[in-house]
């Protein structure tokens, strides 16, 4: 391990498995920079959609994430059910994935130690992470939560059709043949099917804090 390198956690997995939630605590408990990476393919396929321009014409979409400026996203409004969706088909080219991805490795090569969330950190943006936990959580307690998370906020929501949803976003993260959606060689596997969000917190601080105390 090289000292004078950032120390970087990345985190993967599914749709609403609650690694972005886990990803932001943990970046707050250790004084980390943060990067959601889905907010990235999110911000593309929200301005496609915008313009009425195509989901899948890569031209455009390279060139359409060019003029965005991913320095101030708006999260509130990309975390919408529906961006998820037009976002990960999208993320299925790979030329528009590779000008992301330089991107999110520069976020994470000049931060002083970050943690990165997406689908493919641990195996392509930052394939020598010290850390590398990939979450998992049965589809129906995903899509409770993303329910919940929906009421909670106000929005209109069914629960059927978000798990239709759930499932039909992991196949085709999971199925791609740009970066597919699968957990690194060396990644940690945390299911939070049963845990709270503080019993998922305390679980992937115990798999961090000898890594980092090695430092
Ligand atoms: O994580 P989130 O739900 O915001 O991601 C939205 C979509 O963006 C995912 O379904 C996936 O297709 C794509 N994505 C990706 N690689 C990442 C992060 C997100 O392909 N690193």
């Amino acid at each position: 391990m090289n000292p004078n390198k950032p120390f970087i956690i990345a985190i993967d997995g599914p749709a609403a498995s609650g690694k972005g939630t886990l990803a932001r605590k943990l970046a707050s408990h250790y004084k980390f920079s943060y990067l959601d990476t889905g907010l990235t393919y999110r911000a593309v396929a929200d301005e496609l959609l915008k313009r009425h321009l195509p989901l899948d014409n890569e031209d455009i979409a390279v060139k359409t994430a060019s003029l965005i400026d991913f320095g101030s996203l708006d999260r509130a409004h990309l975390s919408e059910h529906e961006i998820g969706e037009a976002a990960s088909k999208v993320a299925v080219m790979g030329r528009l994935r590779k000008a992301l991805v330089d991107m999110q490795k520069a976020f994470a090569e000049q931060s002083n130690g970050a943690v990165l969330d997406g689908r493919d950190i641990g195996t392509v943006v930052c394939p020598d992470a010290d850390v590398k936990l990939y979450i998992v959580a049965a589809p129906e307690v995903r899509a409770e939560r993303r329910y919940n998370e929906m009421m909670e906020k106000g929005e209109k929501a069914d629960y059927n059709a978000i798990l239709v949803d759930l499932k039909r976003r992991d196949e085709r993260d999971m199925k791609r043949t740009e970066s597919p959606l699968k957990p690194a060689k060396d990644a940690h596997l945390l299911d939070t099917t049963k845990l709270s969000i503080e019993g998922a917190f305390t679980a992937a601080c115990a798999i961090i804090d000898p890594i980092l105390a090695k430092r």
